[in-house]
């Protein structure tokens, strides 16, 4: 009886005994830490024994980490890849070594027989989600635009500039007139945010679309300094959902931001279970939610939630 009371599920039983090397890119937002919070989370609550490997943002690191993992010879390897490209070579050697990659938060350019499956958002559709929320926000109005983009290179930051583009074609009265790399810092988010406002004056500046909360959270920081009333004199919209953001609406200094959910690791490691216990192959894409929050929603609630979920 004991001993039924404690059996396994068989995916559990898969996950149970593996080892699992976990490359994630760094620490730049408070996103990433919650992500990373969650992994360790996700992998403890299955009994898998977790090596994580911070890359400090370098590509090249992760490269190291993977090559490391690959001669460890653990059962998979999670990877939220920094940028986009140059990943071919050292996800060939995984795949030679028979282990499989489970891509996190951002894809790649390469082969999509050498990953198991990319657990991601629609990163296209959440800056098309931001572009339109600011097309009905601004309809009739002359809008310009600043843009604080992610990391150069990093799939978020070439996909969400696109959605925010497509969004907002077709509509005359809104323009981007600076786009700039913050590097999805908040420390970043801020300085760049100097340069804008004082480049082109804060009163000709109607809007703010950043491609990550932390970074929105420091231009917003710039833009009261300079005197100025962020959610108000300039209109903020960006992406992420974390709790900072969440209360910079609740405070009237923020107007949308788009929920990305730090939880990755639980659909990857649920996948991989399956494909461990009987070959089971997941879909290419495992597609995670997009959902906009406004000043409409109950924004004091949801950073009183979230401020407990790893952030
Ligand atoms: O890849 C996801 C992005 O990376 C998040 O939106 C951002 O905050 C993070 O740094």
């Amino acid at each position: 009886l004991l001993a039924s009371a404690v059996a396994l599920s068989p995916l559990a039983a898969a996950a149970q005994d593996m080892t699992i090397g976990f490359s994630q890119i760094g620490s730049e937002s408070g996103w990433r830490a919650a992500e990373t919070t969650v992994t360790k989370q996700e992998a403890e609550k299955r009994g898998i024994d977790l090596k994580f490997a911070d890359a400090q943002q370098k590509q090249e690191n992760q490269i190291s980490a993977l090559r490391s993992f690959i001669a460890q010879g653990v059962d998979a390897i999670l990877l939220a890849p920094v940028v986009a490209t140059g990943w071919d070579g050292v996800l060939e050697e995984a795949k030679d070594a028979d282990i499989p990659v489970i891509l996190l938060d951002r894809t790649v350019d390469a082969p999509e027989d050498l990953y198991l499956t990319a657990v991601t958002s629609d990163l296209v559709h959440e800056g098309e989600v931001a572009g339109q929320w600011l097309v009905d926000e601004e309809a009739g109005n002359d809008c310009r635009i600043v843009e604080l983009q992610g990391t150069t290179g990093s799939s978020p930051a070439i996909d969400r500039k696109k959605g925010f583009e497509n969004a907002i074609a077709g509509h005359d009265n809104l323009e981007i007139v600076r786009s700039q790399t913050g590097d999805f810092t908040r420390s970043q988010g801020k300085v760049v945010m100097e340069s804008f406002l004082k480049a082109e004056g804060g009163e000709n500046i109607c809007a703010l679309y950043a491609h990550n909360d932390d970074m929105a959270v420091g231009a917003i920081q710039a833009i009261k300094e300079a005197g100025l009333k962020p959610g108000e004199d300039i209109k903020i919209v960006a992406i992420d959902g974390v709790p900072d953001a969440h209360l910079a609406i609740a405070n009237g200094e923020m107007n949308a931001t788009i929920e990305l959910t730090p939880d990755m690791a639980g659909p990857a490691l649920d996948a991989l279970a399956a494909y461990k216990a009987d070959g089971t192959m997941p879909p290419k894409w495992i597609q995670t939610e997009s959902r906009l929050y406004t000043a409409a929603d109950d924004n004091q609630a949801v950073y009183e939630t979230k401020k407990g979920l790893g952030y």
